[in-house]
């Protein structure tokens, strides 16, 4: 089995990125079979910006550009796909939110068109999310924002295109804690992967 991890973080020695290689490293042990390849936005220079060609892609009147259908590519190769993302203004940061845009189109993701009902696409697709957060969990049950965070990303986008959110984890307090905690956890979200006896779950970890 094969997971995709998709990292968005400029820093490559950043805690979220230190995550990510977390996660891999629990892929890596937990079966010989298991094998895991990291998508670094950052360093691949992906661009996240939705052009006049994804609007043509939107409107099913142009293929997807070479680089979105990369990705689609290699999304399509993989068992798994786990989101590994700091979290910016209570959602996610925008390269990883221009990436969504641009790679979840019309005619992949899902099949859309004015005069028919909706066609879910990815029914295959597993996902997995863990979002880097610097508040607390107090700031978060305030506000509903982890709430919020659920409904727009793991409803609003995965649900929408089929696919199933198996785990979706905020690790809080990032900027404040020592990070042993969120590494070890990152660990185990990896090891437990590709373990069918595990349920859908959702945590908010301090
Ligand atoms: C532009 C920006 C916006 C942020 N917004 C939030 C936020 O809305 N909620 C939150 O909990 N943390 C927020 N943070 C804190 C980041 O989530 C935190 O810096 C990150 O998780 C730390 O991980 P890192 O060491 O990998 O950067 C924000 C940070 C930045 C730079």
């Amino acid at each position: 089995m094969h997971a995709l991890i998709v990292v968005a973080h400029p820093n490559p020695r950043s805690l979220t990125h230190g995550i990510a290689a977390r996660v891999g490293e629990g892929v890596s042990l937990s079966g010989p079979g298991n094998s895991f390849e990291i998508a670094d936005l950052a360093a691949e220079a992906f661009d996240p910006r939705f052009s006049l060609a994804d609007l043509a892609v939107h409107h099913r009147e142009a293929p997807p550009p070479a680089d979105v259908a990369a990705e689609q590519a290699r999304i399509d190769r993989a068992d798994a796909l786990v989101l590994v993302y700091p979290v910016y203004w209570w959602s996610m940061p925008g390269l990883l939110k221009g990436w969504i845009d641009r790679v979840f189109s019309n005619g992949w993701a899902f099949d859309f068109s004015p005069d028919a009902k909706l066609v879910k696409k990815l029914h295959g697709l597993r996902v997995h999310l863990v979002a880097v957060a610097g508040a607390d969990a107090r700031t978060y049950a305030r506000h509903g924002y982890f709430g919020a965070m659920k409904t727009q990303i793991d409803h609003g986008i995965f649900d929408y295109c089929g696919a199933t959110v198996v785990t979706s984890e905020l690790l809080l307090d990032s900027e404040t804690q020592d990070p042993t905690a969120h590494l070890d956890a990152a660990r185990d979200i990896g090891r437990k992967l590709f373990n069918p006896s595990k349920r859908c779950e959702t945590t908010e970890a301090a």
